[in-house]
């Protein structure tokens, strides 16, 4: 598939004009865009879609790495394109753009995130509050140790990056991933948490332990966050659950 632009009308020269190939569907797309001062990946999908080609599919919300919403594979690797320069990935002017991998596509650059989604469900990737919640805001020192491994987890933005990273995730779907684990280990931290199975549930086959450790969850995240950490967090805690579930029983 080739998108409807006039190359020639363009009348820009190589160093001026990025040239953009879109994965679409089973085929590809080619488009020539103009290079522009501070230029995103965001904003040159933006510009396509604006005056070149409308059927283009992707997806954003805030533009600002807040929503977490505007991942895809930029020459090869999973980013953010909001917050991605052209001007650092594709200093030769040449960009291809694929959508997220690990992830159905919904069309174009736009993925279904429900398999994401569902498996922060599965890690039990919410806060529980129990029966009984006290009425008054818990006390939590900000230098107390389980406040300091919920911080180092806590500001991910659900972008999917680390997930499309994941090479267990693609050779084991099932797998829960780096998001999902490390979610589940700033509540295992919380103090004012009352879920009792969370240990038990990111600790079957498909949980914390399958884990590789080789860290490319760590190196895509455009947060900075370290899910690797957070997983290695967790199979000390879930190994020391069972060990107290042995002792009980014996
Ligand atoms: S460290 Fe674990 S979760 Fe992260 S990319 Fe590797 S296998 Fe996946
Ligand atoms: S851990 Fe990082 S890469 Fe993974 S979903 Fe959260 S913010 Fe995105
Ligand atoms: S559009 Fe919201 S994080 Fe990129």
């Amino acid at each position: 598939m080739t998108a409807p632009v006039d190359h020639a009308a363009v009348g820009l020269s190589a160093t001026e004009a990025l040239r953009v190939r879109v994965q679409r569907g089973d085929g590809v797309a080619d488009y020539v865009v103009p290079r522009r001062a501070n230029q995103t990946v965001l904003d040159v999908v933006t510009e396509i879609q604006r005056d070149q080609d409308p059927t283009l599919a992707y997806r954003f919300a805030c533009r600002v790495g807040m929503c977490g919403s505007c991942g895809m594979t930029v020459n090869g690797r999973p980013r953010w394109t909001c917050r991605t320069r052209v001007a650092a990935v594709a200093p030769d002017g040449v960009l291809t753009l694929e959508p997220l991998r690990n992830l159905p596509v919904v069309k174009d650059l736009a993925v279904d995130m429900e398999p994401f989604f569902e498996k922060w469900r599965r890690a039990h990737g919410y806060f529980e509050p129990g029966e009984n919640p006290p009425d008054d805001f818990a006390t939590v020192a900000p230098s107390s140790p389980a406040r300091q491994e919920v911080d180092a987890g806590i500001e991910c933005i659900n972008c999917g990056v680390c997930y499309a990273a994941c090479d267990l995730v693609t050779w084991n779907p099932d797998y829960l991933g780096p998001a999902a684990l490390n979610r589940a280990w700033t509540l295992v931290n919380d103090v004012r948490d009352r879920d009792r199975d969370r240990l038990v549930a990111v600790a079957g086959d498909a949980g914390c332990h399958s884990c590789h450790s080789h860290m490319s969850c760590t190196e895509h995240c455009p947060k900075g966050l370290s899910p690797t950490f957070s997983i290695a967090g967790l199979k000390r805690e879930t190994g020391k659950a069972a060990l107290r579930r042995f002792w009980r029983r014996g």
